[in-house]
């Protein structure tokens, strides 16, 4: 029964379950098409791993099939703008909702080139122009990619050369978006190196159990039980979990919270990275999206599998 959790959670039947649920819509909602390779994935896909913070992982569908991360990157880059530069990063990006699609300039005017928050095109960007201080563009993405592959504790993790291409070949709003951002003074690279960065961090290719290991830190308060490192503070962790849960969504958030209510970070690729604090990491993926750009089926099996956990945050 949904919504009741006096009885110990049963992961393994849960995770099953939901796939089992999912199995008759596969393919339903729209493939992200912009990006052109992007357009050639299967939508007839579904996986979703959950590890919990011991390290047990559950998973279910296509969970090992690597997927494009996409905006889900994110999360990753501002915990390293955070490492790197601390509390400063606030004067370059804010930290609300924007209320507005992930790619929308029309904020931007309005507030000096200065980004709503980390998470829309616009914040990650910025985001990703102060971590390239001190580096070339090919030395950031390799310790970017570095990054994720310590924390999923996997050297097998690596960045697909087409999908950047195929956005670097296409991404005029996001080569819009740097330049007006330049035009106000708030980005110190050149557009083209700090979007060279963005778009080879998007173009990285996990799988579930992968993204899921990688993101257990945020569920573990900061520090990641497959290697015993501290990779941020417990308040760190913190903080990064409230800006997914108001912001990793774009404006797709609040209906995010209030079906699923775990941080999260969607992108356009289909993935999600969910958290769930002092319990387990989470990730899900079907290519499929909703009108908001996130993943419809992922969006679906997260409801479920929070309301069958327990998990939310928001649960009494
Ligand atoms: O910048 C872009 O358009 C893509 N590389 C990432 C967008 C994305 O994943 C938005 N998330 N839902």
């Amino acid at each position: 029964m949904d919504d009741t959790h006096s009885a110990p959670i049963d992961l393994a039947t849960i995770v099953a379950g939901i796939y089992e649920e999912m199995k008759p819509r596969l393919g339903e909602g729209k493939v992200a098409d912009y990006i052109p390779q992007l357009a050639r994935v299967d939508p007839a896909q579904f996986g979703l791993a959950v590890v919990t913070i011991d390290g047990t992982v559950h998973s279910a569908g296509d969970a090992a099939v690597p997927f494009s991360i996409q905006s889900i990157s994110k999360a990753f880059t501002l915990t390293l703008a955070l490492g790197k530069h601390g509390e400063s990063i606030w004067r370059r990006v804010g930290r609300e909702p924007s209320g507005s699609a992930f790619n929308s300039i029309v904020q931007l005017e309005a507030e000096q080139g200065k980004p709503r928050n980390p998470f829309i095109n616009a914040g990650a960007i910025a985001i990703t122009d102060l971590i390239l201080a001190g580096h070339t563009p090919k030395e950031l993405i390799g310790e970017i990619l570095r990054f994720l592959r310590y924390l999923a504790n996997d050297d097998e993790i690596v960045i697909d050369r087409d999908v950047a291409q195929s956005e670097a070949a296409t991404g005029f709003r996001n080569v819009a978006l740097a330049n007006f951002m330049r035009s106000f003074g708030k980005l110190d690279h050149p557009a083209e190196h700090v979007l060279g960065v963005y778009f080879h961090q998007c173009a990285i290719a996990m799988n579930c159990i992968q993204l899921a290991r990688a993101g257990l830190f945020l569920a573990n308060g900061g520090t990641s039980p497959l290697t015993g490192h501290s990779v941020v503070s417990r308040q760190r962790a913190k903080r990064i979990n409230a800006l997914m849960l108001t912001c990793g969504h774009y404006d797709g958030s609040g209906d995010f919270a209030y079906h699923v209510g775990l941080p999260g970070k969607s992108g356009v690729g289909g993935g999600i990275l969910a958290v769930a604090p002092g319990k387990a990491s989470i990730a899900v993926w079907s290519p499929g999206l909703n009108q908001n750009g996130n993943s419809l089926l992922g969006s679906l099996a997260l409801e479920k599998l929070a309301s069958r956990t327990g998990w939310s945050v928001f649960a009494g």
